[in-house]
């Protein structure tokens, strides 16, 4: 690469930051600035361990939620949003193909979702799974579930209980039907290296929560 070409994917990667930026000022519901700038880091560091395309993670990456549905009226909504800037900004249409496709198969999707095809979007999908795991995780964890006003913990895990549906399934829930399920569903070596680590603080984490909920951590008298 030239000097003047590199120079060109700086600017690019800039106007991107200024695009996000501005598209998810007002997110409460965990797809804040911070969020996509770790899953740039965490990308950037996978794919170099991975020989992987920097400038198609990073882009991608940075652009993951913009298309998100919960902050558009559709996915394809979402989806065409992306799409319009990558066209106005990016002149390499393979790079615009690319990075759409990414965007577009990349979410969770109750692990249902078809493998990414390319491994640039196997590590951009690694580095958002990355970020909902651990400390950070359980912290979005309970701010999501915070934000959509659903309880924290059920000890009933009868589901048909009109209480706990009203409340919308709890956070703790979501650990298991998500949380716990992304260390093995890891594509690159690193992201399950770090998968594994960051699984841990989330069982220790378990651990004390249900202790503390029963009040078994203290000692009687
Ligand atoms: P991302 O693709 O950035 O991980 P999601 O929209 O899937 O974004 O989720 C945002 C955050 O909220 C993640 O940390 C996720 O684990 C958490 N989250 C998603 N759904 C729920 C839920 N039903 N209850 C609690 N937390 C949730
Ligand atoms: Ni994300």
């Amino acid at each position: 690469q030239t000097e003047q070409q590199q120079a060109m994917l700086a600017n690019m990667i800039e106007k991107a930051e200024s695009f996000v930026q501005q598209q998810l000022e007002h997110d409460h519901s965990g797809h804040d600035w911070f969020h996509i700038d770790r899953v740039r880091k965490l990308a950037l560091e996978i794919a170099a361990r991975e020989g992987a395309d920097l400038f198609i993670c990073e882009l991608a990456a940075l652009l993951h939620d913009v298309a998100d549905e919960k902050l558009n009226d559709s996915k394809q909504a979402g989806l065409d949003k992306v799409e319009q800037w990558l066209c106005l900004h990016v002149s390499d249409p393979h790079v615009v193909t690319h990075v759409k496709a990414i965007i577009a198969t990349m979410s969770y999707n109750g692990g249902k979702n078809p493998p990414m095809e390319t491994l640039e979007g196997q590590v951009v999908q690694d580095a958002d799974r990355l970020d909902a795991l651990g400390a950070i995780g359980i912290a979005r964890t309970f701010m999501y579930a915070g934000s959509k006003g659903s309880i924290m913990h059920h000890p009933d895990k009868d589901f048909s209980q009109y209480e706990y549906r009203a409340a919308g399934k709890s956070a703790i829930y979501h650990f298991y039907e998500k949380l716990l399920k992304l260390k093995d569903l890891m594509n690159t070596a690193y992201a399950k290296e770090m998968a594994v680590i960051r699984h841990q603080w989330m069982e220790m984490y378990l651990e004390q929560f249900y202790k503390e909920w029963n009040v078994d951590d203290i000692k009687r008298k």
